[in-house]
């Protein structure tokens, strides 16, 4: 089935960016063999200061390759293959190093393809690199985000991100999330109520449907299935961003028996319309500093997303293209080698992640002062602190029944703590950093997110020996912070 027509969401700015003569000259020149140009200012290849590169990659041969690497740093068997400047390989430096397109060389884009049919076997859909995942996502909200425009997001959502399509005039309109991830429902009434008089009607939902960051919370197949309905209904696009995909912890997925990976059901997997647009990253399963990733896009957006990267980044990374190619390639691991690689990645963060658990079952929840939520994908635990319990909790500062304001002083307690865990050896990230505000159109101001920002962010991604330092000083801190204040409050009102 064709993609239903869903260029009506494109930005003015897309639309009306105009395009780059010199590329289209170009596209003219490459046309015939036999053309001899003098049209372009290429550096010569035989100028690259450069003749081959060679990788030095784990083996995966050990029955975990992840832990054997990771065990044996510097020693762990390993395999090796090579770029060349133009003799035979995947992808040559001389290829890759030149200008390309902003689509990224059609090499790589080969291999890349191959990952998502095997992952997702999307329907109709065409893939276009990216600088990792930040970059997509600043190109997909320019893409499709007009001044004035409100998108739909996490209630606590990766602000980093969210914060770039505020500076281009988007707002955002905030659902509320629980254990699962956003709540549908929600969604749905949030949609339905919308008054006109804020503004166009969302168009588009940005969300993390694994490990979100950073609530770690993952979306079910239900969940997936019930936005969809709803993107459909009110014809909406879904901005899925799916960094931790990969890292799905197995035995935490029962709800997946039908597929050969074992993994959940991506929103691309399932997009019959073209409404869904998928951000990919190698950042969290090979190294972020290769700044590579891809969007998978209906085909009729590309075009306008290799125009934003035509008028800005030119093209993706070519180191991190030449690598990832060779390493897909038959003299690398493959994409069975891949398969087996994210597995093995998984299973080490899985195990990370259940010592986090048993250290914060030990040193942090006793006191009663702290709960976690055990997260099913990811790197990041989000950890409620029982702010309530605090001497100085206030829940009676809004004065009046109709304001915006604040009932409680959540926040100012939590800006302490952090200073007072900054003081004692430890950090984290405080929940008011992922906050987005109530939206005004949501005239639902019983809870503002100001009131529940009593959250931190923490991450199980470093060793075994900063979680154990890190919680340990983390749950002295709270102990104290809660303990010594009460000693003094109570001291205050003695006096
Ligand atoms: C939810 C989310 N999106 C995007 C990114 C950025 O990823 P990249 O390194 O691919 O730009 C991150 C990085 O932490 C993230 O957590």
């Amino acid at each position: 089935m064709p993609p239903a027509d869903l260029l009506h969401h494109l930005s003015t700015e897309a639309r009306e960016r105009k395009p780059n003569l010199i590329r289209d000259v170009w596209k003219s020149v490459k046309r015939g063999s036999d053309i001899v140009s003098l049209a372009n200012g290429d550096p010569h290849y035989t100028l690259y200061p450069l003749r081959r590169l060679q990788y030095e990659v784990p083996s995966l041969c050990p029955e975990d390759p992840v832990s054997a690497w990771r065990a044996a740093h510097g020693t762990a068997t390993s395999q090796t293959f090579t770029s060349h400047i133009d003799e035979h390989c995947a992808l040559s430096i001389r290829t890759a190093l030149q200008y390309s397109t902003g689509a990224g060389s059609t090499e790589a884009r080969e291999s890349i393809m191959e990952i998502n049919k095997y992952y997702h076997n999307p329907p109709n859909h065409v893939v276009t690199l990216a600088l990792g995942n930040a970059d997509a996502l600043s190109k997909c909200f320019r893409l499709f985000g007009e001044p004035g425009d409100n998108f739909i997001a996490d209630e606590y959502a990766f602000t980093a991100l969210t914060s770039v399509a505020e500076s281009q005039g988007i707002g955002w309109v905030p659902v509320r999330l629980d254990a699962g991830g956003m709540v549908p429902e929600e969604l749905h009434r949030i949609l339905l109520n919308w008054d006109d008089a804020c503004g166009r009607r969302p168009h588009v939902i940005y969300l993390v449907p694994c490990g979100q960051n950073p609530t770690g919370s993952t979306l079910s197949i239900e969940r997936r299935k019930r936005i969809y309905e709803i993107a459909q209904e009110f014809d909406l696009l879904i901005i899925e961003d799916d960094p931790y995909y990969f890292l799905q912890f197995g035995s935490c997925s029962p709800e997946v028996t039908d597929s050969s990976h074992n993994l959940l059901p991506s929103f691309l997997s399932m997009d019959e319309d073209g409404r869904i647009i998928r951000v990919d990253s190698f950042s969290k399963i090979i190294a972020p500093g290769m700044r590579l990733g891809w969007i998978t896009s209906n085909p009729a957006f590309q075009p306008y997303i290799i125009a934003i990267t035509d008028a800005s980044s030119q093209h993706p990374h070519g180191f991190g293209q030449m690598f990832i190619t060779e390493l897909l390639a038959p003299t690398g691991w493959q994409l069975r080698g891949f398969d087996k690689w994210v597995h093995s990645l998984r299973a080490e963060y899985q195990r990370q992640r259940d010592f986090f658990v048993k250290v914060f079952h030990e040193e942090v929840e006793p006191s009663g002062l702290a709960e976690m939520q055990v997260p099913q994908a990811g790197m990041f635990v989000w950890v409620r602190v029982n702010m309530e319990k605090h001497s100085r909790y206030r829940d009676d500062l809004r004065i009046s029944a109709r304001s915006m304001e604040p009932r409680t002083n959540a926040k100012d307690l939590m800006a302490q703590l952090f200073d007072y865990c900054l003081d004692n050896g430890v950090a984290f990230m405080p929940g008011s950093v992922f906050a987005l505000s109530s939206h005004p159109a949501l005239l639902n101001m019983d809870s503002p997110v100001e009131d529940r920002v009593n959250y931190c962010r923490m991450t199980f991604s470093g060793t075994q020996e900063t979680i154990q330092k890190g919680l340990s000083r983390f749950g002295g801190a709270l102990r104290n912070f809660f303990n010594l204040d009460s000693l003094s409050a109570d001291a205050e009102t003695r006096e």
